[in-house]
């Protein structure tokens, strides 16, 4: 779905697009369904060991990303023709930044995957990290957004992961104040990752907000 909802809604004109991955922690496959359609993806990203494994990962990616670029590729000419180490080599940056503090209508293209509802168990602070990461994306520009449903959070050890739990509608009343153009999808999977949510979301659209 977010492959061919990027195919469909290209980045138009002729100046480079820059995109934008926000929160990538470890996961290169939103990153990789921007590659045909930016001349750069930005992974912006909090935390330092996050950085130094992404910076790896570009240089020389782990096999098992394979499998997600060749589900890409599959019947898709725009990802087909792209030598994928080549392209992570070349386009990809890696960034250290801050959700709450994004410059104003940059990017080109982007894709937040479980980080507004994931890194905060205060709603406002959900509302505000998806301002952040709308108000970073120029007009007109496609995104892709993934949310756990109803995430309780959850314990690694002695570290807390927190969460705000969130449901489609609360998605959907977020998404209006920010974009005008946008489809929210529930993601129905018969294995859950782990206990404590029921669910993704997908968010797929179009950034800006035609009376801003
Ligand atoms: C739940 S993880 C999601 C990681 C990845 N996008 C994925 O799909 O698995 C949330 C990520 O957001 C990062 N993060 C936390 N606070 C952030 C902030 N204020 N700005 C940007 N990234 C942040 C964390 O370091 C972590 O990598």
């Amino acid at each position: 779905m977010v492959r061919d909802h990027f195919v469909e809604n290209r980045p138009a004109g002729r100046a480079p697009v820059e995109g934008l991955d926000i929160g990538t922690g470890a996961n290169l496959y939103p990153a990789m369904s921007m590659l045909p359609f930016c001349d750069t993806v930005s992974l912006v990203e909090r935390s330092r060991p996050n950085r130094e494994w992404l910076r790896a990962q570009r240089e020389c990616y782990a096999s098992f990303w394979n499998a997600y670029w060749r589900l890409l590729c599959k019947n898709s000419s725009e990802y087909a023709g792209i030598d994928l180490q080549y392209a992570l080599k070349c386009q990809l940056q890696v960034r250290s930044g801050n959700i709450f503090r994004m410059p104003s209508r940059r990017f080109g293209i982007g894709t937040m995957f479980f980080v507004a509802e994931s890194i905060s168990d205060r709603e406002s602070e959900f509302i505000q990290a998806t301002e952040g990461f709308f108000g970073s994306l120029k007009v007109g520009a496609p995104f892709a957004c993934a949310f756990m449903q109803e995430s309780r959070g959850y314990t690694v050890g002695k570290i807390r992961y927190p969460a705000v739990s969130i449901t489609k509608t609360d998605i959907e009343h977020c998404l209006a104040d920010l974009v005008d153009d946008f489809q929210v999808t529930p993601v129905c999977s018969d294995k859950p990752l782990r206990p404590g949510y029921k669910g993704m979301i997908l968010a797929l659209g179009r950034a800006g907000k035609s009376r801003n």
